[in-house]
């Protein structure tokens, strides 16, 4: 059973570097990463080409967020 946190706060702990993950946060489906700058980014977890998870998906090196399906950035 996934989590659902309260809190953004909540949400951001113990997020693990340059690796995308998936958090409920207030009944949305978030993607988080923890860039290796240390800045968090937060976007809904849907890719816009065809909606699949992008927190399944990978960091690249230049930073950008690389769709696990179609494989976009
Ligand atoms: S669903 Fe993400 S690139 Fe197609």
């Amino acid at each position: 059973m996934e989590k659902i946190f309260a809190s953004w706060h909540d949400a951001i702990q113990k997020l693990p570097l340059n690796q995308p993950v998936a958090r409920h946060i207030q009944q949305k489906k978030i993607c988080l990463v923890r860039l290796s700058t240390n800045q968090i980014i937060a976007f809904k977890d849907a890719c816009p080409h065809m909606g699949t998870s992008l927190s399944k998906g990978i960091i690249t090196e230049k930073q950008a967020i690389v769709c696990p399906w179609h494989h976009y950035s």
